[in-house]
């Protein structure tokens, strides 16, 4: 137990409830640690906005969320008309419930940004391994969230777009059909679905998401934030142990990043006052009409945020299966041939891949777009031990990355743009390729990583002032 602090019996009522407080409770150990004497690199840039806007959007979910579910009815035959109540009859209930709904693709726009920041910067690697894990654990737990927060309106695209969603566990070798009616406690989506989904969407998910959210912040103050310059600020300290190239996150990065809110405030407020439904993007017409569970609608795309990762899923066709076998084999001959291995090693690659290719021939090619799409987030887990380059930032990495990644990002667009429209033959085709290039830039990322010429890092921050 920490030394009891005596405080003088001059010192303001302030100042001794401070005291009374810190001898019982480390209110001022925690705000120093990690907002007055907590040390960010000086070089923080646009970048850097996106971590506290995803904190500032997560309130704005939380809260107008707390108000939504005072008003919302969880039930098959009331859901669609308690929305239209809130819109309609409860005071302010239409600007809590576009800013609820505004807040959920602003969520995705935020993290998807941070994420890229720490894609080009490479803030995933040492010592940030876990920063990057958590971060990935958070992504997955806001997937959830919004997939199961979009069935509670209860309109045609809640139902339809869940009863696709729910159907490709069905999908799964042996527990599939079982799997399925496990998560929709029915044969088809219904009243029973929703209850459930509710609940996780309000309190299940949320709180492992608030967890997560202190594990990743906890996580980045124990090791310190990284830098456009990707370079380690501990390394030159003062004689008081600051880094010389760190300041205080308070006050300023607290003020920088209510620039950041204030920049997002304008594009938010636009929105929710001025285009809630973003034509279509945020608010898809058809959830306008009440969910009919004898009227499938013509066209069914997931909102925009999963339409990458739904393009992957409808990719995978049996052509595509063959596709995938020869990159399988490709992989095999790669393997054996150009790693050190002992023999028996060899053997048991040659056996593994034989048997995945099939796998991959035998079970259905719905069964695998699933493990594609389901993949596509997964494999942003093993990202620090896929990257084998010598410096972390791209600053100073070859040229070429810089396309590499540019190329990333579109493609990356392209396969949303394609999961939002209806199927068509040359879509498909192009979402495969899409499909092969996303893959193909993660695991191939340990060979590609290394090649090129490195600029030369510098030993501290580049800063000019401003
Ligand atoms: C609710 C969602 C999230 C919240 C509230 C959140 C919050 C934060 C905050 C406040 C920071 C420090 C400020 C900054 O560096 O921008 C940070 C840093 C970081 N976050 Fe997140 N984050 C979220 C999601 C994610 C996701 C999905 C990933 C990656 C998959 C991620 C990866 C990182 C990394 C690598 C850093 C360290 C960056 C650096 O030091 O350069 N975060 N996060």
């Amino acid at each position: 137990m920490a030394e009891f602090k005596e405080i003088s019996p001059n010192a303001s009522v302030g100042d001794k409830l401070l005291n009374w407080v810190d001898n019982r409770f480390p209110a001022s150990k925690l705000y120093k640690e990690h907002l007055s004497e907590y040390y960010a690199p000086k070089n923080f840039n646009f970048w850097y906005f996106f971590g506290s806007l995803a904190l500032f959007v997560l309130v704005i979910q939380i809260v107008t969320g707390i108000f939504l579910v005072m008003h919302y009815k969880p039930d098959a035959a009331q859901a669609f008309a308690s929305v239209e109540y809130i819109m309609r009859d409860v005071p302010w209930g239409w600007l809590i419930r576009y800013m609820h709904s505004t807040g959920a693709s602003a969520f995705f726009v935020v993290v998807y940004f941070h994420m890229f920041r720490g894609l080009i910067y490479g803030s995933y690697r040492k010592p940030r391994e876990l920063v990057w894990l958590f971060g990935c654990a958070i992504f997955l737990c806001l997937m959830a969230e919004a997939f199961m927060g979009y069935l509670l309106p209860w309109g045609q695209m809640s139902y339809w777009g869940a009863q696709v969603i729910v159907n490709l566990f069905a999908a799964v070798p042996v527990i599939g059909p079982d799997l399925a009616l496990l998560i929709r406690g029915d044969y088809v989506v219904s009243d029973a679905t929703l209850n459930r989904f509710f609940s996780f969407h309000v309190i299940a998910v949320p709180l492992v998401l608030l967890g997560l959210v202190a594990a990743h912040i906890i996580a980045l103050h124990e090791v310190g934030s990284n830098n456009p310059d990707g370079v380690e600020i501990k390394k030159y300290k003062d004689e008081q142990g600051r880094p010389l190239d760190g300041i205080p996150f308070h006050p300023y990065y607290t003020v920088h990043d209510i620039l950041g809110v204030t920049g997002f405030l304008v594009i938010f407020t636009a929105i929710v006052f001025f285009a809630p439904e973003l034509g279509g993007y945020f608010l898809e017409y058809n959830n306008f009409i009440p969910a009919d569970p004898l009227k499938t609608p013509l066209h069914i795309a997931p909102v925009w945020y999963f339409t990458p990762y739904y393009s992957m899923l409808r990719a995978i066709t049996t052509e595509m299966m063959y596709a995938l076998v020869l990159c399988v084999v490709i992989a095999a001959y790669l393997g054996v041939t150009r790693i050190k291995m002992p023999s028996a090693l060899k053997g048991a690659v040659v056996a593994a891949a034989v048997i995945v290719m099939g796998l991959m021939l035998k079970i259905d090619a719905k069964f695998w777009g699933v493990v594609v799409m389901g993949g596509a987030v997964i494999i942003l887990f093993f990202l620090p031990w896929l990257d084998n380059c010598a410096v972390k930032s791209i600053r100073y990495r070859p040229d070429w990355h810089k396309y590499l990644y540019a190329i990333f990002v579109i493609n990356f667009v392209i396969l949303g743009y394609l999961g939002v429209q209806p199927p068509s033959p040359i879509g498909e085709r192009v979402s495969q390729v899409g499909t092969l290039f996303y893959f193909g830039f993660f695991l191939l990322m340990p060979w590609w990583s290394r090649l090129g010429e490195t600029k030369p890092v510098p030993d501290r921050v580049t800063f000019t002032p401003h």
